[in-house]
Formats: C-alpha cells, structure tokens, sequence
C-alpha cells in the first residue's frame, strides 16, 4: 500500500469508536542488529505480543541477521528467553512456540556484499515457505557507523527493489546523525537505496499511547483549539525526567548528551504535536508537513542567547530515593573530566502568529528525583475582577497531559470549597488511562512495527522535519563549544531538579517548573 493512502477497513460492529488503522501486509521484517540489545529488549518482544493481541497476520515472517553464527533453533531459544523477560504481556508457552516458528536467523558480515546475496537467496525461500509476498521491511537496528555498508550492500544485492507487485521499506533507528552535516549524509545515503516514502525513521515517542493522543485531545474535541494560542495560554513546559542515569551507554552518550538524545528528537517532537496547525487530513504528509512548520518557525539562539536560553547541567553524586548514586564523571567509561550534559533546560519560542510571545519551557535530565514526561499548558488567569480581584493568589488553569508512566490528562480548575464563608481552592478534573479503558497501553515499538508494515509513516520522522531540527540544536552545540560564549556547565546533585540555574530561568519571567 502507498504511503499515506487510508485503506478503509471493512466494519466490525464489536469494534466501538473510529477506527483508522490499515491491516498490516504480510512481509518479512529483516533485523540487522539481532543479537544487539533494542532486538531483545523492543523488538522481538514487541512483535510477539502484537501476534498474541492477533493483530499479526500469519504470514508475517522475522529473520534476524548478525556477523555471529547462529542456527535458527539457537536463535529462537535465546529470544525466547528475552522475550519472558520483557514482554508486556506474560508469555503464554502455546501461543510462543507458535509465533517462534516464524523466527529465522541468517548469519551475515554487513561488510560482506556476497553475504547480501546469501541473505537474498534465503529470503526467496522465506517467501516461498510463508507466503510473505516478497514484501520486505529492513530494520536497522544497529549502530550508525553500520549504516553504510548495509545500505551499500542492501543496493548491491538488488534487495532495495521489491519484487513485481510488492514493497521493500526501511526503518532507520536513532541517533540519526549527531548533527546537521551527518543526518544529510545519512538522509543521502538511505535516499540512494529507498525512496523517501519507503524510509521510516524511528521515534519511539510518537508511537507511544499519549503522545498519539495529543492530536486527538485538540482536534477531535472542540473546546480546545479555540483557547490554543498566546491570546489564552500562558505558557507550556515539557518535561522528560529519568531516575536511570547513563547505564552502560556511555560510548554512546559520551558523544551525545541530553540535547543530542533527547531533545532534538523526542521533546521537539512532543513540541510539535503540541504545537502544530491542524492538518488539512490524517495521511502521513499532511501532518508532517504542519509539524515541520513548527521546527521552522522556532527561535534560532546562538551566542549571548543560548546563554541566556539554554542551561546545561550534569549530575554530581548524590541520592535518588534513598539511595546513593555516583556521579555522572564517575561512571563507567565516563571521562572523569566530562563536559557532557545530563540536564538540559531551555526557553523556547515559535515565531507564528499562534505561538507569538508565549515561552515553552523544556527540560530533559537522568538521575533526577522522578521518572516522569509531561505536558502542561498554563493558561492565564482570570481577569483581575470579581473573585480574584483583592487575591491576586488564584492558581492558573492547567491542562496536564501526562505521556508516561500513569497515563491521562487532568485539567486544573478552581472550585468554591464546601462551606459559608467563599473560599477557592484549586481542583482537578482527571483522566487515567488505566482506569478509563481497563487495558494496558501497547508499547511505542508495537503501533510503530504495525504502521511500517502497513505503509503509515505518519508517526515516522521526515527527512526536513529530521534535519530542521539539528539546524536547530547544532545553533546551541556551537555556543556551547565555542570558547568566548560558553555558558557554563553546572553541577547539581543527582536526586535534584536539576542545578539552580534552571528554576532562574523561568524565574527570570515570574515563573517555576511544575512539580512532577
Ligand atoms: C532514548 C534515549 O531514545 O530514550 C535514552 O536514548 C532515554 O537516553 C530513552 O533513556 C527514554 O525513553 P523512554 O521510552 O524509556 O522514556
């Protein structure tokens, strides 16, 4: 199916609301990366519990590719295992030994074009054993440097071009690139294999449940958008908050930090759902092309700005829920001098005539007191008259939509507390996932694996949305490394909401950060 293109779904009265997910197509999903960590931990576990919900269809096959030798019997045990470990639902032995029948494992050195067609070969026979229909979904879940050559290698062996009548797609993980410069190589690179509308770059924020559910909070309900601009709203915060600190990445993230990780990814993501215009329709580029205008409508910072907008900080020792943790410099394979940033806070603005004057507040920190990512809206107050008129005390309204763990959406309001005299006091309207649905939600990896395989990119970022966005944070990396106007790095204990200088920061317009 083309991208974009809705496929109505014949109707199922036991099925309540608007449904408009398409059926995944049968297909191969080929892994690069199966031994590695994301194919244990999300993938694999993703893909048996979409099979045991029934939203798999049977001919959907999983061949997983490494350089280390493996039969398809040793591979199925070893992902058996990590699947009883990580599977959101618990693991029902009948309905594993079924869906472990689908799992094959092929041994292959990335740099090895005669390797590509061994691969090629054997996905034939996949096809023909289970009725795949020679359509393909590449995944790369491997480190950047690896890119290359299996794209390379992917072209060479002719697997980029899908058999008469089928599609071979790609989904690329993160980081894509670790600045504007590398995410253009690398979006020229994919695009030399696979078209845009076959390329998926993964964010695993957009396909969790709550993200999804901001577009559907403000269009699907009209009490919203009306209010959704500066002349009502006050200002909005972001925050994504770890308890987990580096935990063994710091090859990684040595070279990364917060901003690279997480911000110029998932949190200007989050941002443009927040922010965007509403779509003309639903398809993958209509919605894509309005969160695309929001990266370009942001405020650009460089020099004295970024130091006056952006704090950058990193965890010392200290205490998270009693217990006694080291400092970011302290870990293992950290350079004990470290400049990287664990925290970063930042003032935003979006240069629109919806957005015009109205900060968004973003922080992103590990070893900080909670795990937590939220959104709230701060509306303005209620005009200085009638009850509010002698106590300038009134609390704003706040809409809170909280993305992950307890997920809902509260609205804060005030009320008359019960009793003769008139007392208000602040209140909250509340909606809980849980409580409300009495499901689990599916994990991020689920929705994203099942919209691959049905040709929805529309949760998928796009190759300007990508690069838009390292315009943006390449800005602040360079104040950051250019010696004159480096704000400094500051220290906070971990177990903290990050250094001081982050509550000065919305101080500084008679603000605080909302308690988490
Ligand atoms: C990843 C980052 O993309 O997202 C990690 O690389 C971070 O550093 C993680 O911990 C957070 O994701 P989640 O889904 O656990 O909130």
């Amino acid at each position: 199916m083309n991208e974009g293109s809705a496929r109505s779904i014949p109707s199922n009265p036991l099925r309540e609301g608007i449904v408009t997910r398409s059926a995944p197509d049968p297909c191969t999903v080929v892994i690069f990366g199966a031994t590695g960590d994301l194919t244990h931990r999300k993938l694999i576990p993703a893909l048996y519990n979409i099979a045991a919900d029934g939203e798999l269809p049977p001919q959907v096959a999983v061949v997983g590719t490494a350089r280390r030798e493996k039969t398809d019997e040793g591979f199925r045990t070893e992902l058996g295992e990590a699947v009883r470990k990580f599977s959101r639902q618990t693991v029902r032995d009948d309905l594993w030994d079924g869906f472990a029948q689908s799992l094959y494992y092929q041994t292959t050195d990335f740099g090895d074009p005669e390797g590509f067609q061994r691969l090629r070969t054997r996905l034939e026979e996949i096809d023909q054993e289970r009725g795949t229909g020679g359509n393909r979904l590449f995944y790369l879940a491997v480190a950047p440097s690896q890119f290359e050559p299996i794209l390379k290698n992917l072209k060479a062996a002719g697997l980029h071009k899908p058999p008469e009548g089928a599609w071979a797609r790609v989904i690329v993980e993160k980081p894509f690139g670790t600045d504007l410069a590398s995410a253009r190589h690398l979006n020229e690179m994919v695009s030399a294999a696979f078209p845009e509308k076959d390329t998926y770059r993964i964010d695993h924020f957009l396909g969790k449940e709550t993200a999804q559910n901001i577009l559907v909070l403000r269009f699907a309900n009209a009490i919203f958008e009306p209010l959704w601009n500066t002349r009502y709203i006050d200002h909005v915060q972001i925050t994504a908050a770890e308890t987990l600190g580096v935990e063994g990445r710091a090859g990684y993230y040595e070279g990364a930090g917060a901003l690279r990780d997480m911000v110029q990814n998932h949190l200007l993501q989050l941002l443009c759902l927040v922010a965007m215009e509403p779509p003309t329709d639903l398809s993958a580029d209509s919605v894509r092309d309005e969160k695309v205008r929001v990266v370009r409508s942001l405020r650009h910072y460089s020099g004295e700005a970024v130091a006056a907008n952006v704090v950058r900080g990193q965890y010392a020792a200290g205490a998270i829920a009693g217990k006694q943790v080291p400092a970011y410099r302290a870990e293992a394979n950290v350079n004990p001098e470290s400049t990287t940033e664990t925290f970063v806070a930042l003032r935003l603005l979006i240069d629109n005539w919806r957005w015009a004057d109205v900060p968004i507040y973003m922080r992103v920190g590990k070893r900080l007191p909670k795990s937590g990512t939220e959104i709230s809206v701060h509306f303005k107050k209620a005009p200085s008259v009638l009850f509010n008129k002698e106590s300038q005390a009134l609390d704003q309204n706040v809409l809170v939509i909280r993305i992950q763990p307890d997920e809902g959406i509260s609205l804060r309001m005030q009320a008359k507390m019960p009793g003769t005299s008139l007392r208000i006091e602040p209140v909250k309207m509340d909606f809980h996932y849980g409580t409300s649905f009495g499901k689990a939600s599916p994990e991020a990896y689920e929705r994203l694996l099942l919209d691959a395989m049905s040709g929805d990119a529309t949760l998928f970022a796009r190759r300007d949305e990508v690069e838009q966005a390292w315009a943006f944070i390449d800005a602040i990396e360079d104040a950051w490394s250019a010696a004159e106007s480096a704000p400094p790095l500051c220290q906070h204990p971990a177990g903290s909401w990050g250094p001081d200088e982050a509550d000065a920061l919305l101080a500084r317009d008679g603000r605080t950060w909302r308690r988490l």
